[in-house]
């Protein structure tokens, strides 16, 4: 997590990277601070957003071209003004921005305190900068060097920005298990946790690489890795449209991306797809069709949102490529010694494509030789390049912190790839193949009709917007749904929610129910319906409020609920791209209504890049 954001260049420093940082507030938003050449090394930072800092800086003179900038999600020490980052090194010389965890730190803290360094905050990164001016002290070398050196003392991961007193036109930045990107403009350079800050200046940019020292000075962008060998930088063009990160007249980035899911699903599925001639195309896909053919099972690694994607998925391979499927919470998985084979597929599904638990599980999968397929949204992102092959989701930048388009995209890319082995290995048959494509291709469309349910879902957000709980039920393909509707309201609205199998419900949580307890039921028309409308009157046999969403047409649930949410028929395996939006809205307006800051809710991070 934490967003770091540094300029060196023609234009002045600091409105670059106050901008970049709020556009990287989605990583971390408890402190924020920046250190600027101007005049001498000096760093502001304040506890709080970005907006705190840049008032905070209304009666300084910024006036300079470098800077490092830094928003942070609180690790090592509480979120306070000290704790801030950039952290000086005790000389006061240097300073640094860092985002990742530093694991050997208290060791090398003991070490830097015997040798005389200081250290005003609580954190790792203070223990970072501090280690670097130490090794350049006692080994008298350059700037660069030390960091290069540091960079073999320390466990962990990181990406940091190192800026001097001494070289006040040179950046410094390493990586290692964090993300970072080098902008390159004309006569100016950016460093960044992800493009976002960067796209508005340039489209050229360079991926830096695990173990990797980047030096930028005068002009000229040096990468090397930590054992001095000079790389060629790969200077890549992004395609990302500045608009795809603004709010575009929306509230809200969350409700910004839930509107946006017609087109981001269909653009997850564009050139995937002809419904003509049944074709399926998925270059990742096509590279490793024989191992999905042959595979002997699926393993699904994720976390939070991407993990109920990865369930959505269980049902779909099992259902129409008859594979087995496990699927994992990554961090799990991780440290249970697992059972894993040269047969085995491991899909990692993330829409960063930075999650440490998703990163170090299929790290682990790959060391005992299975093949890793990945998911991921972020273009070029750390998991996206840790696997043998994958496919991009193509949602756009999801800024809000609850997953949304994020979620209907992997579904959807989950659902092709399940279609493609399904045809390959012959347990999907042709017309219903077919029958599938089409429905598919009207699911943007249908996606469409579901959000013009806002008008309704505000009016049942006002009647429960006080509930102190809720439970989702769901079964079969809607039971992941029912856990996503529930993670989605409880993470913004901070309201306690729990998603369960319908059928489960009577094994405990039943005892949950009573007239104070609003219920969500995914009732839509399909194999298990006359199970769910068991469930319902369960439910309304203990006074439980029902909200129901239902299939367009029923007659017996809405019978039975206090409210009842329509959505348009489908096939029973594409359903979840449908019976998300309504949950994914109610939790929107429950929030907003209840005055919390859904784009940035307390605690989280988009990315989370610490296990
Ligand atoms: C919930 C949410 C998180 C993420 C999880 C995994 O709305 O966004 O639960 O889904 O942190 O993140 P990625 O998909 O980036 O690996």
């Amino acid at each position: 997590m934490c967003g770091i954001v540094a300029y060196v260049g023609h234009r002045e420093a600091c409105p670059v990277i106050i901008k970049g940082l709020k556009r990287l507030e989605y990583r971390g938003y408890d402190s924020a601070g920046i250190a600027l050449m101007n005049g001498s090394l000096n760093v502001y930072k304040k506890k709080g957003k970005v907006a705190d800092l840049e008032a905070a800086l209304a009666d300084v003179d910024t006036h300079g071209n470098i800077g490092i900038g830094h928003t942070r999600w609180a690790t090592h020490g509480e979120p306070n003004d000290v704790n801030a980052h950039p952290h000086y090194s005790t000389s006061r010389n240097i300073a640094i921005i860092h985002n990742g965890i530093i694991e050997n730190y208290a060791s090398l803290k003991q070490l830097l305190i015997q040798k005389g360094h200081t250290f005003q905050s609580e954190t790792d990164s203070e223990v970072f900068i501090n280690l670097i001016e130490d090794i350049r002290v006692n080994n008298n070398c350059s700037l660069p060097e030390a960091v290069r050196l540091a960079m073999h003392e320390v466990v962990g991961a990181y990406a940091i920005v190192v800026l001097s007193k001494d070289t006040p036109n040179q950046l410094i930045a390493a990586r290692k298990g964090s993300p970072l990107v080098v902008g390159i403009g004309k006569g100016e350079f950016f460093l960044a946790s992800d493009a976002t800050p960067i796209i508005e200046y340039t489209n050229e940019v360079v991926y830096l690489n695990d173990y990797e020292l980047a030096v930028i000075h005068d002009g000229q962008l040096d990468i090397r890795t930590k054992e001095d060998v000079k790389k060629t930088p790969y200077v890549q063009t992004l395609e990302m449209a500045l608009e795809s990160i603004e709010k575009g007249g929306y509230e809200h980035f969350m409700l910004k991306e839930i509107f946006e899911q017609p087109k981001s699903i269909l653009d997850s599925m564009r050139g995937r797809m002809i419904a003509e001639n049944d074709h399926l195309m998925m270059a990742g896909v096509r590279e490793f069709e024989n191992k999905f053919q042959n595979a002997d099972r699926i393993i699904i690694v994720a976390c939070g949102t991407s993990w109920h994607a990865g369930l959505v998925a269980e049902y779909l391979f099992e259902d129409l490529a008859r594979i087995p499927v496990e699927v994992e919470y990554a961090s799990e998985f991780r440290y249970r010694n697992p059972i894993i084979t040269e047969k085995d597929i491991v899909i990692a599904i993330s829409q960063s494509g930075e999650t440490a638990d998703t990163l170090a599980a299929l790290e682990l999968a790959k060391s005992k030789g299975a093949t890793i397929f990945g998911v991921c949204n972020v273009v070029g992102s750390s998991i996206a390049r840790a696997t043998d092959a994958g496919a991009y989701t193509h949602a756009g930048p999801e800024i809000g912190v609850a997953s949304t388009k994020a979620f209907t995209a992997q579904v959807t890319v989950l659902t092709l790839i399940a279609m493609i082995i399904g045809k390959k290995r012959g347990t999907l048959e042709t017309t219903k193949l077919r029958q599938l494509i089409a429905e598919m291709e009207s699911i943007p469309s249908k996606v469409e009709k579901a959000l013009q349910l806002n008008e309704q879902i505000i009016g049942i957000s006002e009647v429960y917007k006080d509930a102190t709980n809720f439970l989702y039920l769901g079964r079969g393909y809607n039971f992941p749904v029912a856990l996503e509707g529930a993670l989605k309201l409880k993470e913004i609205s901070y309201i306690h929610a729990e998603g369960y199998p319908a059928a489960e419900m009577k094994h405990g949580p039943i005892a949950l129910i009573d007239e104070q307890m609003p219920v969500v039921v995914i009732a839509t028309k399909d194999s298990s319906y006359e199970k769910i409308v068991s469930n319902v009157q369960e439910v309304r046999a203990r006074k439980g409020k029902v909200i129901a969403v239902v299939t367009e047409g029923d007659t017996t649930i809405p019978a039975m609920a206090d409210h009842v949410i329509e959505i348009p028929e489908t096939s029973e395996h594409l359903v979840p791209l449908l019976s998300v939006i309504p949950l994914q809205l109610l939790s929107y307006h429950i929030a907003v209504m209840r005055g919390c800051n859904v784009d940035q809710p307390r605690n989280l991070a988009k990315s989370v890049t610490v296990e």
